[in-house]
């Protein structure tokens, strides 16, 4: 059965000292949960930091980015590579926020996974629809087309270091969480998207986190649905006895 994961997206927040704070919370309040896979992705400058006090504990380090080359003349950027030697295990892809923001293309996020698994990291692959997508009758057709090239070119057995965070852009910081009904919908439409592009195994191993405006008042309804395997979250994470209610879901 697929392991569920809670993964926590600190965004552009908290100074070393802080993230340093935060992370020893966290570790002396999970440090017994096995139930669920926990992941934490700080600032890049905290991640050395934050990986000497996950050390020993389940709780994985996660980065919030990546360039899709190991190294070379590339101003400004950080690789796979060089987040493993900080003590990361994953990367998340793709986030909205980068999307809207930095114009990130499904082509370039595509590359960003690629370059991901070469380095043995695990890619957390967002994607979601805008309000007007989702009004116009779009949605579908919009994570069709970020899913099918994101995961462009990878096969079943990459796809087993490959973790899917369903976002919908409307969901994200607003407090307007989609309903079960709506992200079960989409959970189980990603879930036969994995299936046409690979196999039933691959769909069946995948797993495919929520994302926007997790709360401790709402990861239980929405851990309850069969194709929710877990959930990306970004205000909540930031808070430790929010954050830990959210991995101590009541299944
Ligand atoms: P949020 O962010 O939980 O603050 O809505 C989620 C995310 O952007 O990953």
């Amino acid at each position: 059965m697929r392991k569920p994961v809670i993964a926590g997206n600190w965004k552009l927040n908290k100074t070393i000292n802080e993230a340093e704070g935060l992370a020893r919370q966290l570790v002396d309040k999970l440090h017994h949960v096995t139930r669920t896979e926990i992941i934490i992705a700080p600032v890049f400058t905290a991640l050395p930091a934050v990986a000497r006090i996950l050390a020993g504990s389940p709780l994985q380090l996660a980065a919030q980015n990546c360039y899709p080359q190991e190294t070379g003349a590339f101003t400004g950027e950080i690789s796979p590579l060089l987040l493993k030697d900080a003590g990361c295990k994953a990367i998340i892809l793709g986030h909205s926020e980068r999307r809207q923001l930095l114009a990130e293309s499904d082509e370039l996020i595509n590359r960003k996974v690629h370059t991901t698994l070469a380095s043995g990291l695990t890619a957390i692959l967002c994607l979601g629809e805008t309000l007007e997508e989702r009004n116009s009758g779009a949605m579908f057709e919009v994570l069709t087309r970020q899913l099918k090239v994101g995961l462009a070119k990878l096969t079943p057995a990459q796809m087993t270091q490959v973790i899917i965070a369903y976002e919908p852009v409307w969901a994200i910081g607003t407090g307007k969480t989609a309903s079960t009904d709506q992200a079960q919908e989409v959970h189980s439409f990603i879930r036969g998207l994995v299936m046409g592009l690979f196999n039933q195994a691959t769909a069946d191993n995948c797993r495919i986190l929520y994302g926007g405006s997790v709360k401790p008042d709402n990861i239980d309804a929405l851990m309850a649905e069969d194709d929710i395997d877990g959930a990306l979250v970004g205000g909540a994470s930031l808070k430790a006895n929010d954050f830990c209610r959210i991995v101590e879901y009541q299944a």
